[in-house]
């Protein structure tokens, strides 16, 4: 990708609930480059969040401009959305977001289901990266049969399978013990230095220290 991966300018996001307004996101300018390694934190509610599912895709601003991939989201439909989701972004959400009934390996598979891959390109490939993140031996494990360290790895594994040029991480490691949490911060970085823009949200000081830029965030706008 030529020129910045993510740009949002005076970005807010009001949620309405129950005829009252939450100013979730109060102002927002951010420019994430194709070769970032961005660790954004700052305290419960303060809207990160909410401003990782901006820069996604997965919702749009109230007010300002959020440029994907150098696409103004106001003019794109739907399915274009979409589309520019599953071509540039890896998500991984904060409650992982697998399909409960389906096993690991076909949880990682679905993003490719969309990109019209065939089934046995995508279990391979699902299980190459089910593989990299330390899970080989539970491809056929369903969410409910894995730990929670295990469910965040394959919700990582899924978020990868397409070869994304941003990865979005929600607390990657937040319910991880400490090995398993720096097996997953080394993966992030080598994406990194194979040019795949990273911007992880973390509680943990000296996961943010990894990154090589961090923002903080406080009541719905940046503060440093
Ligand atoms: N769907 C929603 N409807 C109404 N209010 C919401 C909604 N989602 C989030 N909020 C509110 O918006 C604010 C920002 O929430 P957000 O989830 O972005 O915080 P966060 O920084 O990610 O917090 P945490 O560290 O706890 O995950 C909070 O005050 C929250 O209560
Ligand atoms: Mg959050």
């Amino acid at each position: 990708m030529t020129g910045p991966a993510i740009v949002a300018t005076d970005v807010t996001r009001t949620y309405e609930l129950d005829g009252v307004s939450v100013p979730a996101l109060r102002g927002v300018s951010l420019r994430i480059e194709s070769t970032d390694y961005l660790a954004i934190v700052g305290t419960s509610g303060s809207g990160k969040s909410t401003l990782m599912h901006l820069l996604g895709g997965l919702d749009r601003p109230t007010s300002g401009t959020l440029l994907i991939g150098g696409r103004d989201v106001a003019t794109l439909g739907p399915a274009e959305m979409a589309r520019l989701r599953n071509e540039t972004i890896g998500f991984v959400f904060q409650s992982f977001h697998l399909l409960a009934r389906t096993t690991a390996r076909d949880n990682v598979a679905l993003p490719l289901v969309y990109r019209g891959v065939g089934r046995r390109e995508r279990r391979g490939r699902a299980a190459e990266m089910l593989d990299r993140v330390g899970l080989a031996h539970r491809l056929d494990h369903r969410p409910n049969q894995m730990s929670g360290g295990e469910q965040q790895r394959v919700a990582i594994a899924r978020a990868l399978v397409t070869g994304p040029s941003v990865l979005l991480a929600d607390e990657p490691t937040g319910n991880l013990d400490s090995a398993t949490g720096q097996s997953v911060l080394a993966l992030l970085e080598s994406l990194n230095a194979d040019g795949v823009a990273v911007v992880l949200v973390t509680h943990d000081k000296d996961v943010a220290a990894r990154a090589s830029r961090q923002i903080v965030m406080k009541d719905g706008v940046i503060v440093s």
